[in-house]
């Protein structure tokens, strides 16, 4: 069989991106909604969204980045706290402003101080979560210091999650940016209602790359990439047609200065290549025919909302990455700089 020079998809929605704020929103709003619907927007602000009047205070503030041509819907997220209370969260639901809530562990990762110190303070809102079918999202790390941080993402699955699922049979919830093949044999098994985002970077390279030759901040975030038979488990995911996995970026902007620095931040800005990257990685598992259920039909359908009624198209042509991009708060290097990606993102295409 001859390879496509074309690609035409449902347009897909990212179901976990960090858009930040201020300058930094506006300056990178674009490049998400793009490509993609609709997106889940990730609550990890300096403070953090913690009530309904902040989520819809910043999805206003997304919207006004935003050229309305583009018609790109933000979904918001609540950031769960231990002091977490479940009639806000119910009515952030009910009234449209909340399509879920975020659990990061205290200290797991990026601005997640506020986060969470113990899921089980958590149970009475994870109750009225379960009963309203509102999603619950989890950065699946433990804060542990004694366990290895390669391990932190299986250790979650034991000590956190699996005990959580038991004790809430009927919560949905999405295990966000997946990075072990115990997260992939995890949810595979896992009832209906367990989904798992997969983002593009964690498909692409392993944690070699953070050492190529030197410190490689640019490959940083968390989780972590881990050894080679994780990837692989990834991309066998991924491409498996699975309805359980789904296109989740974790696009995550830092300046340049802070990442290439003494205590670098964590995080891989791949929006300006998000359809691209996976494209890539779909064509090389000779699995370009599943794409389109794992970037446009998957999410919707784990979400219970309506698949998108507009198309991308994606042209064979070889496409130079910028090294950087100079945006006004700041240089960002996205995910795959310097490099060549085969794919182009072409746009999309309305009906009628
Ligand atoms: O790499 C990451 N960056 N992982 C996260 O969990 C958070 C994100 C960020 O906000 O920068
Ligand atoms: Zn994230």
């Amino acid at each position: 069989m001859t390879a496509p020079t074309e690609l035409e998809l449902i347009r897909p929605d990212d179901w976990h991106v960090h858009l930040r704020d201020d300058a930094m929103l506006v300056a990178v709003a674009t490049f998400t909604a793009r490509q993609f619907a609709r997106a889940i927007i990730m609550p990890n602000l300096k403070p953090p969204v913690t009530t309904v009047a902040a989520a819809r205070a910043y999805r206003e503030r997304i919207l006004a980045a935003v050229d309305p041509s583009l018609a790109f819907t933000p979904l918001m997220t609540a950031y769960l706290t231990d002091d977490a209370e479940p009639e806000e969260l119910a009515r952030g639901f009910r009234e449209g402003v909340f399509t879920a809530a975020k659990l990061y562990p205290a200290h797991a990762t990026t601005n997640s101080a506020a986060g969470v110190t113990d899921v089980r303070r958590l149970d009475r809102v994870l109750e009225r979560m379960q009963a309203i079918g509102m999603p619950l999202l989890v950065h699946g790390e433990v804060v542990d210091h004694q366990v290895d941080v390669f391990d932190r993402e299986a250790a979650f699955i034991e000590r956190v999650l699996a005990p959580t699922l038991e004790r809430f049979p009927g919560l949905r919830v999405v295990f966000e940016h997946i990075t072990t093949r115990q997260a992939v044999d995890f949810v595979t098994q896992a009832r209906p209602t367990v989904g798992a985002t997969i983002t593009p970077h964690h498909l692409e390279f392993n944690r070699n790359a953070l050492f190529e030759g030197g410190l490689r901040p640019h490959f940083y975030c968390l989780p972590v990439a881990k050894r080679e038979e994780h990837r692989l488990a990834l991309r066998k995911a991924a491409t498996s047609g699975n309805p359980k996995f789904f296109l989740g970026t974790d696009s995550a902007p830092h300046r340049v200065t802070d990442k290439e620095s003494a205590c670098g931040c964590a995080g891989i800005w791949n929006a300006p290549v998000a359809l691209e990257s996976y494209a890539k990685v779909f064509e090389e598992e000779g699995a370009l025919s599943r794409l389109e259920g794992f970037s446009s039909l998957h999410g919707p359908r784990f979400y219970g909302l309506p698949v998108n009624g507009e198309c991308v198209r994606l042209v064979r042509e070889p496409t130079a990455v910028p090294e950087r991009y100079p945006l006004a708060p700041g240089d960002v290097v996205p995910f795959h700089a310097g490099r060549q990606l085969a794919w182009r993102f072409a746009g999309v295409t309305r009906p009628g």
